[in-house]
């Protein structure tokens, strides 16, 4: 008998007895650091001289991490292996998969501060953020772990006089995950253990930005029972292994979080029947955003400033969910500007391992110069009305930073930036506001700030996301509450940590006998 599902709470780091446990567990990881890291193939842990090494984004001369490299030969093993544990594991009763996780998620549970903290070197996540990105990954064990059992069960059929009807569902077999960095725990543990769950077998190349808290959810996995070659780790170039694990013949799905270039290149790839390929392969891809938050002429303004800058620069704007646009009605938008800024100017930027921060820094060198050429656009398509502060001298900081005064169609209201910047754009009435909300090729999320009952049931179905939030931010959706995934551009709408994702992972099969 199983419970139903309960989100896992998050740390109140208001409290001190907490901070001081952080402040431990930030020190007992920080001696931990510059560890090696196998790749994990059949059970067999596997160490190559080829390394990739992770940094602090936050000071990055300090190493967290040196994680050895998959080439094509370990893929292929990986793969082999892969297949063959299938045999076994995707026979096993969804009830015994679904306590390996549930077993997981208690290992994840009972070393949560460790995961945490580990989030804080590796991907430069302040300590709510780092906490709230763990509770993620331990909701997704728990609830794939349910769904599966549910889905188990079949689903009744009418039968008719001498006919005995049964509808239920089967895995695919060996597949790949593909996850980000942004949330390199919740989502390298949502995109693994879906499909693990569901009976497949796994192959995880992790982002190369953070392979080693990726690393820990093998361990916990292992520790919890998983078998050999039910999930092998695989971490690479993606310029190496990347089209490889893709195009393989006997991969049967691609469970692909990150980028619209990197998103619409796997579903292209993946269209291609291979030499030896018998399955047409599956494609969840969840990719970018350019999310607004709409404020309307009588809204709490108050909760529209805090929305705002909480969902533009939580997690230094490094959200597929993060707030890029502030679309807000001629009659309130001073106001709200005045109110963003005032916010902004109390937000704390600094080394999360040293202090409890709002905003530490952006992952690498490469998304710190493209969030810097960014913001030199944006000093010519609007005015900069706050911020725009840049330094790489010892971590890769970009402070909050808003734009105001932005046409709609300007690259700033249009491409995905990833970073600590918010474009502000004044509407003269709600038409228009939806209008400019709508006029991206992404559609992940939006909020409505507004006490108009008329205005949010025409949002509810014209304001084209995947998640829409009325009265708060955009950001934060939680695994059973609010499943999570967008369409357009923003990818196939795979509704993470809702009870629509396992089935992507699923054949259906309908047996029908006569007597
Ligand atoms: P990315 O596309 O650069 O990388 C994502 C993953 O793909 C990484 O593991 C990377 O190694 C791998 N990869 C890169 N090239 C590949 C190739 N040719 N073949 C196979 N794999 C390849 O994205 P990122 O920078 O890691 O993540 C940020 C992006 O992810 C943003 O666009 C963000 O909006 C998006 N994102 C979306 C969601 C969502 O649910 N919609 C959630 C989080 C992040
Ligand atoms: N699921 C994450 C959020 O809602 C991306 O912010």
């Amino acid at each position: 008998m199983v419970l139903p599902f309960k989100h896992e709470p998050f740390t109140n780091f208001n409290e001190e007895t907490n901070r001081k446990e952080f402040r431990q567990a930030l020190n007992s990881v920080e001696e931990q650091l510059g560890k090696e890291i196998p790749l994990v193939i059949n059970g067999e842990k596997v160490y190559t001289d080829d390394k990739i090494t992770s940094v602090n984004p936050a000071k990055k001369d300090q190493v967290i991490g040196k994680a050895s490299m998959a080439t094509k030969k370990h893929v292929e093993q990986a793969m082999e292996a892969a297949e063959e544990a299938f045999k076994d594991w995707g026979n096993w009763s969804a009830e015994a998969r679904a306590e390996v996780m549930f077993r997981t998620a208690a290992i994840v549970r009972k070393r949560k501060f460790e995961f945490a903290a580990t989030l804080v070197y590796d991907a430069g996540k302040p300590w709510g953020q780092a906490d709230a990105d763990v509770a993620e990954g331990i909701d997704f064990l728990e609830y794939y772990a349910r769904e599966m059992i549910e889905l188990a069960k079949g689903k009744p059929m009418e039968d008719r006089p001498n006919e005995n009807n049964s509808y239920f569902y089967q895995p695919l077999g060996p597949g790949v995950a593909i996850p980000p960095w942004n949330f390199a725990f919740a989502i390298v543990c949502g995109t693994s253990v879906g499909p693990l769950v569901a009976g497949n077998t796994v192959l995880l190349k992790p982002s190369e930005n953070t392979p080693v808290i990726a690393y820990k959810l093998i361990e916990a996995l292992v520790e919890a029972g998983v078998p050999d070659g039910a999930v092998n780790f695989v971490p690479g170039d993606p310029s190496d292994i990347g089209d490889y694990l893709v195009d393989h013949p006997k991969t049967r799905f691609i469970n692909f979080t990150g980028s619209r270039a990197t998103g619409t290149r796997i579903i292209e790839r993946a269209s291609k029947v291979q030499e030896g390929q018998d399955f047409l392969k599956r494609v969840v891809a969840e990719m970018g955003g350019k999310d607004t938050i709409i404020v309307d002429e009588n809204a709490d303004l108050e909760l529209a400033a805090d929305s705002i800058v909480q969902s533009a620069f939580g997690f230094q704007g490094q959200k597929c969910s993060a707030c890029s646009r502030a679309v807000i009605h001629e009659a309130v938008y001073d106001k709200v500007l005045e109110m963003a800024i005032e916010k902004t100017k109390e937000i704390t930027v600094g080394n999360a391992a040293e202090k409890d921060v709002f905003m530490s820094a952006v992952i690498n060198q490469k998304q710190f110069d493209k969030i810097k050429d960014y913001i030199e656009i944006g000093k010519n398509e609007g005015e900069l009305a706050y911020g725009g502060e840049t330094d790489d001298s010892e971590g890769y900081y970009i402070y909050p930073t808003i734009f105001k005064d932005v046409d709609p169609t300007a690259r700033i209201m249009q491409e995905e930036i990833f970073g600590p910047v918010v474009a502000f754009a004044k509407a003269k009435d709600f038409d228009e506001m939806l209008e400019i909300a709508n006029n991206t090729e992404y559609a992940l999320t939006g909020a409505v700030i507004s006490n108009n009952r008329k205005h949010l049931d025409r949002a509810r179905y014209e304001f084209q996301v995947g998640n829409l939030y009325f009265n708060r931010g955009c950001t934060a959706a939680i695994v059973g509450y609010q499943p999570f995934g967008g369409f357009k551009m923003s990818g196939t709408n795979g509704k993470a940590g809702g009870p629509d994702y396992l089935p992507q992972f699923l054949n259906a099969k309908t047996v029908s006998e006569m007597f």
